[in-house]
């Protein structure tokens, strides 16, 4: 039991690592939360700083949802620890909220996407695949890239529901949740008609 406390404290560590805030601040030296939507996500990042920068975000954002759910299931594999499984699933939310919340920025963050994807790639790949899918065909369609995570939100246990009901359903109905309340300023924006169509924060407000 200690030693599984201690994974979901160092996943929430691990998510509270703000690559968006440090790569913009390196590469712009400007402070990404008060700039754009505010958020250290890599969709800001790029509006910010640039697609490279962006792009490393992403990657960096996804390995800290990866990285602790993968070494869980490795360890429990090779016999090391035994986890139960439902800590695997609290091991992920813990490095989603770390993201979202993160300790090294006042409890501020992101909306965890990324994160979510690479905590969640392993527990569920067919429905990480299946949301992705779906996130550049709504976004392709709208224009909107916050559009496009809503929906990769929704569908993640809305696909769950065609495997049988596990920890992993009730994982994905909360990490959809928690990217839907994430996104209420850009509902907020969407409903007013000036959420920002691209990821060019020179084109129009955010
Ligand atoms: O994944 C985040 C994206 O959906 C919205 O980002 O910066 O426009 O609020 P942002």
């Amino acid at each position: 039991m200690v030693f599984e406390v201690l994974f979901i404290l160092a996943a929430y560590l691990l998510g509270s690592v703000p690559f968006g805030y440090l790569f913009t601040k390196y590469a712009t030296g400007q402070n990404i939360l008060q700039l754009g939507s505010m958020s250290i996500g890599s969709t800001n990042v790029e509006r910010v700083a640039g697609k490279k920068i962006a792009l490393l975000t992403q990657v960096c954002d996804m390995l800290k949802g990866l990285l602790p759910v993968g070494s869980a299931i490795l360890l429990q594999r090779e016999g090391l620890v035994t986890i139960q499984p439902y800590f695997i699933y609290l091991i992920a939310f813990a490095a989603i909220l770390g993201h979202n919340f993160s300790l090294f920025l006042k409890l501020k963050g992101g909306k965890g996407v990324n994160t979510t994807l690479g905590a969640s790639i392993l527990l569920a790949p067919i429905q990480v695949l299946v949301s992705v899918a779906l996130f550049y065909l709504v976004k392709r369609l709208t224009k909107y890239v916050s559009v496009g995570s809503i929906c990769l939100g929704i569908s993640l246990p809305l696909t769950s529901l065609f495997f049988p009901l596990s920890y992993c359903f009730y994982y994905l109905l909360a990490a959809a949740l928690l990217i839907i309340i994430m996104h209420i300023p850009n509902i907020r924006r969407l409903v007013q008609g000036n959420e920002n169509a691209s990821s060019n924060l020179k084109k129009k407000n955010v």
